[in-house]
């Protein structure tokens, strides 16, 4: 080992898969990355001893004991390689740990994956590849509807909300959008969320997590859709009350629906079950669905937005070790008791 390795500040990594080094270690030559496949929890908090900065990720589960852990063993920095943080109890963190994340990567990335969604539950490709690779011809059960035409009902039209009406304009379809800080300029028609539920052929989420918008698809707003429209939720899971939507798939409420995300998912996610049995009664009913399409949280997954990740997250991480200010810290608000972010945008 060289004197510049050994030099090399620490950060613990957690919740690593393959794909996850391919950017960092090519970016990467100032620090030591110790990877972790475990998540970050109360039970592995520890290991991050020896180590000065952590880097974390959306089902990693920062909680006030995990902070404390860390804070005992010298963590000074938590670096969240993604935009949601909604598994990071800031309040804990407050004066112990600075936080920053990654606000953007590729909005393309996901907007794109909810339309993949889309037009895979439309046309039913899933089920079209499947027959003709047992030479099963058939076209029986495979009727779509055109998308041009339609109205799509956009929850959230921040960075991904708008990329993804960009890729709507494209199919023909009118959009309406609810948000409670609308895009000045944007020429997107708002409106209540009552008239989106009711008016909406697809309603496709691109909010955060929050207090506010926790089940923001519940069991009412299920009863007030109009029959037969499409859920798609690239977001975060606990978005959707899952077994009023189970329901609402039931009774023809919903024809179909894409789900990148699950409310429960932390504990699935990311993981390879296939040789277990998962003890998640609504999930196994959803998986089960042929007009349910899951995938498990992969709408960021591309080339583009690994790379964003990688580079803007060494960036952070180079702030705070040369005593910069954190472009892209997070706080918490003690006056809202929510959070501040300290940007939004990151140069490409
Ligand atoms: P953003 O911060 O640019 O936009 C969020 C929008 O939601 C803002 O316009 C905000 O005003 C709006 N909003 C806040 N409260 C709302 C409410 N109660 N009802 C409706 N809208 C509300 O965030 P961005 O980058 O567009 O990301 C959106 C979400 O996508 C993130 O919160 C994250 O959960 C998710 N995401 C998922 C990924 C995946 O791989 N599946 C990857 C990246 C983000």
């Amino acid at each position: 080992m060289t004197n510049s390795t050994v030099d090399k500040p620490k950060v613990a990594f957690f919740d690593t898969n393959p794909y996850d080094r391919i950017w960092f270690d090519k970016l990467n030559d100032k620090y030591e990355f110790i990877y972790f496949d475990s998540k970050l929890n109360e039970q592995t908090a520890r290991l991050v001893s020896g180590c000065r900065a952590v880097c974390a990720f959306v089902n990693d589960d920062i909680n006030a004991r995990t902070v404390g852990i860390m804070h005992k063993e010298g963590v000074e920095f938590l670096a969240m390689r993604c935009a949601g943080y909604s598994n990071v109890d800031f309040r804990a963190a407050q004066g112990k740990i600075k936080i920053a994340r990654v606000p953007e990567y590729s909005p393309y990335a996901v907007a794109e994956h909810a339309m993949a969604l889309l037009l895979v539950l439309n046309r039913k490709v899933h089920k079209a590849y499947i027959r003709t690779r047992d030479f099963n011809f058939s076209l029986t059960g495979l009727i779509g509807t055109d998308l041009h035409g339609k109205t799509a009902g956009i929850i959230g039209t921040g960075k991904i909300g708008r990329t993804f009406i960009d890729v709507c304009r494209g199919f023909g379809l009118n959009i309406i959008a609810y948000d409670p800080y609308p895009a000045p300029d944007s020429g997107i028609k708002y409106v209540g969320l009552d008239e989106l539920f009711r008016t909406s052929d697809i309603i496709s989420l691109h909010c955060p997590l929050t207090e506010s918008t926790y089940h923001i698809l519940s069991r009412e707003a299920f009863d007030s859709m109009k029959k037969g429209v499409f859920i798609l939720n690239t977001s975060r899971g606990a978005l959707i009350d899952s077994s009023a939507l189970l329901d609402a798939l039931n009774d023809g409420t919903v024809r179909g629906a894409g789900l990148d995300v699950y409310e429960e998912e932390s504990d699935i996610f990311f993981e390879d079950h296939s040789d277990k049995i998962v003890r998640d009664d609504v999930l196994s009913l959803l998986v089960s669905r042929p007009n349910v399409i899951i995938t498990s949280h992969q709408a960021f997954l591309t080339d583009e937005a690994l790379q964003n990740i990688a580079a803007v997250t060494l960036g952070n991480l180079d702030e705070f070790f040369e005593g910069k200010p954190l472009t892209h810290e997070v706080t918490y608000n003690p006056k809202s008791g929510g959070v501040k972010e300290h940007s939004t945008h990151v140069k490409k």
